[in-house]
């Protein structure tokens, strides 16, 4: 398992970065990108160099720990899968490649491709050791995918909720027409991203896609609004990224949706866990959607072994045998 915190040499890099800079206005501006990532205005405030690196700090730790969540998920049902190429669809600072790059060392070939040119710079300068060979193209992605070779494993993080809808249902097809085996996309953990996630989930499995997490199934999802289906990472803070956002705790938990389609079936999990399960001295309760629907488990205490696994059960794991 990859750990949900940034790399050491991206940590350093991005600290280097630091110095020098403004604090207050480093924290003004990450404060008016997130407003108007709130207000519907997708990532259009980061326009400088400035910019680009008060968005690096701010979100990447957070980003960063919901793709590598994914992508642990991902290894742990596909466990033989190693891709040599990547192909990273919105990448702004390159997040998901350092991601994928840690939790593969087989890949060889990064691809990242975005429309913001203050955002690539930064990629390119935080990147350019570790993401050996990365080319990073510049435009929009719709085009910019046309062109782009196939990849083993596409990913597009945070990026398709900056799209309109028509726009995103092309864009889902593209990158699904680029993957060779495995396409990951992650959103934030609100009922409207994974409104996103689902609606992509439909498309591309009526386009012959097999969901390899987090669902134990292809089937329609069996949550009923109000609830949807999102998981969260905790992640250290530092205490630059704690003066930014004028946090005082030394973590944050990031809420996120994501789903993992393959070219080819694979190995399901009976169930994944969709909520922190409740342990008790009688019983662990626990939510899990399975091949059968959503259940809400309960295994007795004295069932021994069925227990003690229980007990382990975290949100977001897939569960290896489905209690009794
Ligand atoms: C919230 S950022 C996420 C960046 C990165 N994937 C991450 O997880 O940190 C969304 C990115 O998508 C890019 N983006 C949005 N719409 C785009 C489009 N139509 N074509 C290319 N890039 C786009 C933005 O420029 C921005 O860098």
């Amino acid at each position: 398992m990859t750990p949900p915190d940034l790399p050491t040499e991206l940590k350093s890099a991005l600290d280097a970065r630091l110095h020098g800079l403004s604090r207050s206005d480093t924290a003004e501006r990450s404060a008016v990108i997130s407003k108007t990532y709130r207000d519907g205005g997708g990532s259009t405030a980061i326009r400088s160099e400035a910019d680009a690196l008060a968005y690096a700090l701010a979100r990447m730790p957070a980003t960063y720990a919901a793709v590598t969540a994914s992508l642990n998920a991902l290894a742990e049902i596909t466990p033989d899968f190693a891709p040599n190429s990547l192909l990273d669809v919105g990448a702004g600072p390159g997040t998901a490649s350092w991601a994928a790059a840690e939790a593969f060392s087989s890949l060889t070939a990064f691809t990242l491709l975005d429309a913001n040119s203050a955002l690539r710079a930064l990629a390119l300068d935080l990147g350019g050791a570790r993401l050996r060979g990365m080319s990073y193209r510049q435009g929009e992605a719709p085009a910019e995918l046309a062109r782009a070779d196939a990849a083993d494993l596409v990913v597009a993080s945070y990026m398709i909720g900056e799209i309109g809808e028509a726009e995103r249902t092309a864009l889902a097809d593209l990158m699904w027409a680029k993957t060779r085996d495995t396409l990951l996309v992650v959103e934030p953990g609100t009922p409207a991203g994974y409104a996103r996630i689902l609606g992509l989930r439909a498309q591309l499995i009526a386009a012959g896609a097999h969901v390899a997490a987090p669902c134990p199934h292809d089937g329609p999802c069996p949550l009923q609004a109000p609830d949807w289906c999102h998981f969260s990472q905790r992640l250290p803070r530092s205490q630059a990224h704690r003066q930014l956002k004028s946090a005082e705790l030394a973590y944050e938990d990031e809420r996120f949706a994501y789903v993992a389609l393959t070219r080819t079936p694979t190995a399901r999990r009976p169930a994944r866990v969709l909520a922190q399960p409740v342990v008790s001295k009688v019983e662990v309760t626990a939510k899990l959607c399975t091949a059968q629907g959503l259940a809400i488990t309960k295994v007795p205490r004295r069932a021994k072994a069925d227990y003690a696994d229980a007990r382990r059960w975290r949100w977001g794991d897939a569960v290896m045998k489905e209690a009794p």
